[in-house]
């Protein structure tokens, strides 16, 4: 028998996420390389390429500006790189609001041209009608409630929701309009606890939380942000490493060298065959 590659590429599937409902935590993190991709594929359950790389990679103060092409570069980046786990490839705005059809047609290009095994939008009983088309047209959905950064301009802010009766009822409707329109999991982002919780337990599929307290089915961050990249971050995120701080004092050391002509040393320099 011949033996099986040892770069066999063996990706966890929507419907096994799906399945983790009420067992052990999902673990999520945002990646848009191949670089990173590659390190966090042996840790994560999903890898999300969020249209967050418009603040992240791009500067933008907003999610706002991201287009299709973008998300369809940096998934094929995220894909070339992993190998185990789901990669879910967020549908930046603009590309599927209008209306099922048009979703469907952005969709599919995500899913032709980067291979990615699900996509996510942002939405709950506004989306459903579409979530469900894109479902029964054989499309694996995450949906995406409680603050939802596209919907920015209209919350008025990056606003924690759920605070007051009306806003949590709301998003309660909204997760019980993604699971009953067939979404395998649902981001649930910027919401009190007693809210995730309720959430979590009203509805079959599971909730990735992000600033959601620990009641939720998993957990998701940006992985620049838990690194200590981003200059900025919210309350919710726990930074595990200081990333930002280890860069610069490398780039130091290198001008520092370079200028008192240090580097590059007789070790780095290519020498002529005696
Ligand atoms: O774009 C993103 O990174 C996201 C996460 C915050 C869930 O949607």
């Amino acid at each position: 028998m011949p033996m099986a590659p040892t770069t066999e590429i063996r990706r966890l599937t929507a419907p096994e996420i799906a399945a983790r409902k009420g067992g052990e935590p999902i673990v999520a993190l945002t990646s848009y390389h191949a670089h990173t991709a590659r390190i966090v594929d042996g840790h994560v359950d999903f890898i999300l390429v969020g249209d967050s790389l418009g603040n992240v990679m791009h500067g933008f103060d907003t999610t706002l500006p991201v287009t299709l092409d973008m998300m369809i570069l940096q998934g094929n980046a995220v894909m070339r790189g992993s190998r185990r786990s789901l990669v879910v490839v967020d549908m930046p705005f603009g590309s599927y609001e209008e209306s099922p059809q048009a979703a469907f047609r952005s969709v599919a290009r995500v899913i032709k041209e980067t291979g990615c095994g699900a996509i996510k939008l942002e939405g709950g009983v506004r989306m459903a009608e579409t979530i469900r088309f894109l479902v029964e047209r054989g499309v694996p959905v995450m949906a995406h409630i409680g603050l939802t950064p596209q919907s920015v301009n209209a919350m008025g802010g990056f606003k924690v929701q759920g605070k007051d009766p009306s806003s949590a009822e709301a998003v309660q409707r909204d997760a019980e309009a993604v699971a009953a329109a067939g979404a395998f999991a649902v981001v649930v982002e910027g919401v009190v606890e007693p809210l995730a919780r309720a959430v979590t337990a009203a509805i079959p599929i599971p909730t990735i939380g992000i600033g959601a307290s620990p009641a939720c089915d998993g957990q998701i961050l940006v992985l620049e942000d838990m690194l200590g990249l981003s200059p900025r971050v919210p309350k919710f995120v726990k930074r595990y490493g200081a990333l930002g701080a280890m860069i610069e004092e490398a780039v130091e050391a290198y001008a520092s060298e370079v200028r008192s002509r240090t580097f590059p040393a007789a070790e780095h320099t290519y020498k002529q065959k005696a």
